[in-house]
């Protein structure tokens, strides 16, 4: 008698990123390098995140222009469209509607103690707006709406995953189980890639020095430079240890790039100068970069290629994500027509 060999579901993974600005080294190496590598083990839906982007105020020409650009980014990267559903989340109506029902069920206590929330409404003090506290809950609609397995994020969305994770349980006790409570996936390397300024903070997109930053889009000579201008010590060794938080980051990007350990980078940067190691840094991101940068120029070429493949994405998330808002919606007392 042959025996039943029944195939367990592929894992599913969930992120998003906003369209605001031009991504950095940071959210390439924290999350878009293993959205590649994860959508050949597991079922994968990738979203540019806009509703997010208008918790601060967006000028809507240039909105428009950089959620196109996140998503031909997306494709560039080398996600396939055909292997993952990749879209753009305002274009899927569940995730909103999802947000309003599960803001019914977080606490006012929860949301403020998100740093996030903190931080952004000091620097955006003249807008501290409604949405910017219940940012959270549209992302944990973002993620619970797909059922998935696994986030991955960079460090500093754990806690946002965290409260989703809170609310999912919570709703699946109060009112039965509904939504798969997923696991934050942090890569060890790349997880804070921090400023090239001060590297005591994240590399941020929106910082106001353009040297704190690379972004995806800047040009060999710019990440030469930029590398060339990072701050380090005056120690001249290229060691990790703690204390050397420049360096430390340096190397942090070098092995996230190479691969190579850092007991590798430093034997073979061994009694050299600082200036060696940052041209090092600079000439390997730079060439990491170079073939997506080719890709992200052909595809944000064909709009009406880029506008089809959104489309494809956006009825595929909302078939999948309407099954769990209409579950939802039913256990919480709605009447389903
Ligand atoms: P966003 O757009 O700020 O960043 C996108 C991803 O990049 C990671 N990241 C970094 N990783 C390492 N070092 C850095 N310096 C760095 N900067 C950014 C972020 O951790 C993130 O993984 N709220 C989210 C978007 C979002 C989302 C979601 C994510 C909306 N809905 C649902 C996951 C699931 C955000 O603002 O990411």
């Amino acid at each position: 008698m042959s025996e039943i060999v029944e195939t367990p579901r592929p894992k599913r993974a969930l992120s998003c990123i906003q369209p605001t600005g031009t991504p950095t080294i940071g959210n390439y190496f924290g999350a878009l390098r293993n959205w590649v590598a994860m959508q050949e083990e597991m079922d994968c839906f990738f979203a540019v995140a806009d509703l997010h982007a208008i918790t601060v105020r967006q000028d809507p020409a240039k909105l428009r222009q950089q959620i196109r650009e996140m998503f031909a980014l997306l494709l560039a990267i080398g996600l396939d469209p055909e292997k993952n559903v990749i879209f753009v989340q305002s274009q899927v109506p569940t995730h909103a509607e999802l947000s309003w029902l599960l803001a019914c069920n977080t606490q006012f206590g929860e949301l403020s103690r998100m740093t996030q929330f903190k931080d952004k409404s000091q620097k955006h003090a003249d807008n501290v707006n409604a949405g910017l506290f219940t940012y959270p809950v549209l992302m944990a609609a973002d993620i619970l709406l797909y059922q998935p397995d696994y986030v991955p994020v960079g460090a500093d969305q754990k806690q946002h995953v965290e409260l989703t994770r809170d609310i999912a349980e919570r709703f699946n006790s109060v009112y039965g189980n509904t939504f798969t409570v997923p696991e934050p996936y942090i890569m060890k390397k790349g997880a804070k890639v921090r400023s090239l300024q001060d590297p005591t903070k994240k590399m941020s997109k929106s910082d106001e020095n353009q040297n704190a930053f690379i972004s995806l889009k800047d040009d060999k000579d710019t990440i030469l430079r930029k590398c060339k201008r990072a701050v380090t010590d005056s120690e001249a060794c290229v060691c990790y240890r703690e204390g050397k938080d420049g360096v430390n980051n340096l190397m942090e990007l070098y092995s996230a790039v190479t691969g190579q350990s850092f007991e590798e980078i430093e034997r073979a940067f061994e009694g050299k100068g600082y200036g060696d190691f940052k041209m090092a840094v600079g000439e390997a991101v730079a060439a990491e970069l170079a073939p997506v940068q080719e890709r992200f120029a052909m595809y944000l070429q064909d709009k009406a290629q880029l506008e089809a493949l959104m489309k494809q994405g956006a009825e595929h998330a909302y078939a999948v994500s309407s099954r769990t808002l209409y579950k939802a919606k039913k256990k919480m007392g709605f009447v389903m027509v």
